[in-house]
């Protein structure tokens, strides 16, 4: 049940607001038919007042599409100008003083920081200093991702939130853990005994998490390039994807059981082999026909740029279930296709009955591709006997789709702010669960700051080869619409040269 509250947006006039937040906020009153719950209070540095930002509220709600919504932009929008840098939020308690007596509401608000991540820590004080960390009601603060820029400033920004507030109050948002797809791995998994009985070392041969995007850093150099592949995708949304394909069974649904068994699968991970880390930059080339710049050449990217834009990079889990068997996370930008795609490639049989055979009957592994986005689904591949006297084995698919099955899927902001409204962490990452996470990536972190090579990719190209110790996979990519190359599917025998540019 959603109990009326005051939904403050720190970072209001932003990108993330405009195109995530206010529709998510909007589509989720209006489709439960609670608008007169959720008053919104903007908060930026701009100058603005009440009406201009109803103004904004408008217009970002009729370019998402969404209907209906003059009477709650009227009514219940308002605006709190905070100059930048200001460490006295007084004028912002006052504010929400006089909203809260004029809608009667209880005191319960969600602090939500759509801000750089440099903004954390004085917002985070100054919500304190002004007296907002509790209320009558209950108070909620959201920190959007990234969450610190290592292990010891994430820890640093932990202890300060949890100086002012209590972790039952946080809520970091990763916004893959609202997606459709990635929430629907724990029901895939531990829903189905077919999958789980087989989710183990004994059957399994390696497992890759794949995120390619299309797009390239666009006008985002300022945070991107400070930032790299490491931070802005393998440290929260790969590793997301990894925790939750590779965790235990969580003794219940609740938040805390499934937050335990992601953590505890991060604390099983060894330590990286650098040697099996490739890291790439695109350079210029083709997206959709038309050329485009490389990453060097992107709007305030320094022309010397060493940050890397995709990263490959292997996993071991040193535990009972996955010894020895390699997880391999990869993404980055402007490649060929936005796709993402977990591929669970299963053992091949332990002997081939088809002696004398081979030649005309090649035998393929076993796989499930969980595709996350687009044509969202999964998908199992497995061989059959093509009709006809003689023995000819060909792989074919079983396919799931959602699009065939079900209506629209609900967004990812949508089901998080949802879960905000509602209290409910489960698809939020725990402090000691970011800590866990950024453990794993400092080695990287470090490695990529220190000379690591760094490949030069043409842009619209699956990236540079990978530098990975050969895997004895029985077939080279799956067929049909899929994320791997052939040159990347089948790792190098011999590694490239190690060129930067
Ligand atoms: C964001 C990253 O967190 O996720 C972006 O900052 C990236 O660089 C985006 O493009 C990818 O999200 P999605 O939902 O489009 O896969």
């Amino acid at each position: 049940m959603t109990e009326p509250h005051l939904f403050v947006i720190h970072g209001a006039t932003g990108d993330l607001s405009r195109r995530k937040l206010l529709p998510s906020m909007y589509r989720i009153m209006a489709e439960a038919g609670i608008t007169d719950q959720s008053i919104l209070l903007g908060v930026s540095s701009k100058d603005l007042d009440d009406d201009d930002y109803r103004d904004f509220a408008r217009k970002s709600l009729a370019d998402a599409g969404v209907d209906d919504y003059e009477p709650w932009c009227d009514e219940r929008v308002y605006f709190q100008r905070i100059e930048r840098g200001a460490e006295d939020l007084s004028p912002l308690a006052d504010k929400i003083a006089a909203i809260e007596a004029r809608h009667q509401l209880p005191g319960n608000r969600i602090f939500y920081l759509a801000l750089p991540p440099t903004a954390f820590p004085r917002m985070i004080t100054g919500l304190s200093d002004a007296g907002l960390n509790e209320s009558p009601g209950w108070t909620r603060l959201v920190i959007e991702k990234p969450f610190g820029r290592d292990l010891a400033s994430a820890h640093e920004l932990n202890e300060l939130v949890h100086s002012h507030f209590d972790e039952t109050q946080v809520y970091r948002i990763d916004h893959y853990l609202g997606k459709e797809t990635v929430r629907n791995l724990l029901a895939f998994r531990f829903a189905n005994m077919l999958f789980e009985s087989n989710w183990n070392r004994d059957r399994v041969d390696a497992i890759e998490i794949n995120v390619a995007e299309s797009l390239g850093i666009g006008s985002r150099a300022a945070y991107y390039d400070g930032a790299g592949v490491v931070r802005d995708m393998l440290q929260n949304h790969l590793t997301q994807l990894l925790a939750l394909v590779a965790m235990e069974a969580p003794n219940s649904f609740e938040a805390e059981a499934i937050r335990d068994a992601k953590v505890q699968l991060l604390e099983a991970v060894r330590d990286i082999d650098l040697d099996e880390l490739t890291l790439g930059q695109y350079g210029p080339g083709e997206a959709d026909g038309v050329p485009v710049p490389g990453y060097r050449d992107e709007p305030d990217v320094p022309g010397d740029s060493t940050t890397p834009t995709y990263i490959s990079v292997r996993i071991d889990v040193d535990n009972w279930r996955w010894e020895g068997v390699p997880f391999y996370l990869r993404t980055g930008k402007r490649m060929p296709a936005k796709s993402s795609q977990i591929v669970v490639r299963f053992r091949p049989p332990p002997i081939c009955v088809f002696h004398g055979k081979r030649d005309k009957c090649a035998q393929h592994q076993n796989v499930i591709r969980l595709i996350l986005q687009p044509n969202e689904g999964f998908d199992v591949h497995f061989d059959v006997k093509s009709p006809g006297d003689s023995l000819q084995l060909v792989e074919k698919k079983l396919r799931f789709t959602y699009a065939d099955e079900f209506d629209r899927l609900p967004d990812a902001y949508q089901t998080l702010i949802f879960d905000i409204m509602q209290g409910d962490q489960t698809l939020f990452v725990r402090a000691d669960e970011v800590e866990a996470s950024w453990r794993l990536f400092d080695p990287v972190i470090a490695a990529a700051g220190s000379g690591h090579p760094l490949d030069n990719y043409e842009a619209g190209t699956w990236g540079p080869p990978r530098r990975h110790t050969p895997i004895q996979w029985a077939e080279g990519p799956i067929r049909g619409e899929t994320l791997t190359s052939p040159q990347a599917a089948i790792p190098q025998t011999t590694p490239p040269d190690h060129e930067g540019r």
